[in-house]
C-alpha cells in the first residue's frame, strides 16, 4: 500500500443556526439556508429539529411539493410518518434515514406519529445536477440497523450514513454529489480523524457538547448549535471532544458549480424552470 500524504482540514468559518418555523408551524433551527449561510454548494438547507414540547412539532409538514433536489431526513428521536402522492408511505423511527430524490416532482407530507416526548433530527437539502433535475423520484429508506457503526478508537463511534469511513461504506448509494454523511459521537476527552473526499465542500455541525476541529495548535472550538464550514483544500479533519459527551454530523458533497434558481420547495437552474415548476404543480402534473 502506498503512503498517502494528507492535508489537515481547517475551519474556514463558523455559523450559528437561527430559530425559525416551517411546515404548518414546526419550530426548528435553520443552519444552512439563512442569512449567515445562504448555501454551501451542493447543500441548500440544513434544519435541526429538537423539542420535547409537542406544540413545537405537532402541526407537522402537511402536503407540499418538491422538485429539482433531494431531501435527507435523519431521525435521532421520535417517530414521523411519511406519505406521498404516488402511494409511498413509511415510518421514520429513531436512527433511521430517508434519502428522497424528488427529481421532477413529488407531493408529500411528513407528520409526527407521537403526541408527546422528544422529537429530534435533521433535514438536509442536497441539490441535483441540471441533468438529473427532471429524473424519476426515488426513495432510499434506511432502517437504523442498516447504518454501520465504526468503533474508531477509544470512546469514538461513527455512524456511516453515506460515503466511506476507513473500510466501511454507508448504505446510501447512487447519489450524484457523492456525499459523505457521518454522525460522530465522542466520549469526554476522545479524539478521532475523518477523511474528507478531495475537492468536496464539507461542514461539521455540533449538536451536543463542544468539539475542537482542525490540527493541533490551529483547531477551532465549535459549540453546540454551530456549523463549521471547512476549507476545501483539506482532506483530513481532526476532531477532539470536550469534557462532556460530544456529537456532531460531518457532511461533504461534490460542488455542482451550476446556477441556482430557487423558489420555496422548487430548486432549478433558471427562472423559466421555476415558472414551469409552479405551473406544473398548480395544474396537478406532479
Ligand atoms: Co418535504
Amino acid at each position: 500500500m502506498n503512503a498517502t500524504a494528507t492535508t489537515p482540514s481547517r475551519v474556514a468559518r463558523t455559523v450559528r443556526g437561527q430559530p425559525t418555523s416551517d411546515g404548518a408551524g414546526v419550530k426548528l433551527t435553520r443552519v444552512i439556508g439563512q442569512r449567515g449561510l445562504d448555501m454551501l454548494d451542493p447543500f441548500l438547507m440544513l434544519d435541526e429539529f429538537r423539542s420535547d414540547q409537542a406544540g413545537d412539532y405537532l402541526a407537522g409538514f402537511p402536503n407540499h411539493p418538491h422538485r429539482g433536489f433531494e431531501t435527507v431526513t435523519y431521525m435521532l428521536a421520535g417517530r414521523m410518518r411519511h406519505g406521498d402522492n404516488q402511494g409511498n408511505s413509511g415510518l421514520l423511527t429513531p436512527g433511521s434515514v430517508q434519502w428522497m430524490t424528488a427529481g421532477r416532482g413529488i407531493v408529500h407530507s411528513e407528520m409526527p406519529e407521537q403526541e408527546n416526548g422528544l422529537m429530534a433530527g435533521f433535514q438536509l437539502w442536497v441539490n441535483l445536477p441540471a441533468k438529473d433535475k427532471m429524473s424519476a423520484p426515488r426513495y432510499q429508506d434506511i432502517a437504523p440497523e442498516k447504518i454501520p457503526v465504526v468503533e474508531a478508537g477509544e470512546g469514538v463511534r461513527v455512524r456511516v450514513i453515506a460515503g466511506r469511513h476507513g473500510e466501511t461504506v454507508g448504505p446510501v448509494s447512487g447519489i450524484a454529489v457523492e456525499p459523505l454523511y457521518l454522525d460522530v459521537e465522542l466520549a469526554p476527552g476522545a479524539r478521532t480523524a475523518v477523511t474528507l473526499p478531495a475537492g468536496h465542500n464539507a461542514f461539521a455541525y455540533v449538536y451536543e457538547g463542544t468539539a475542537a476541529l482542525g490540527p493541533d495548535g490551529a483547531a477551532a472550538n465549535v459549540e453546540r448549535g454551530e456549523l463549521a464550514v471547512l476549507e476545501r483544500t483539506g482532506d483530513e479533519l481532526l476532531i477532539s471532544g470536550s469534557g462532556v459527551p460530544t456529537r456532531l454530523i460531518v457532511v461533504a458533497g461534490r460542488p455542482l458549480n451550476e446556477p441556482v434558481a430557487r423558489y420555496g420547495p422548487f430548486v432549478m437552474n433558471t427562472p423559466e424552470q421555476i415558472a414551469e415548476a409552479i405551473s406544473d404543480y398548480q395544474s396537478g402534473r406532479f
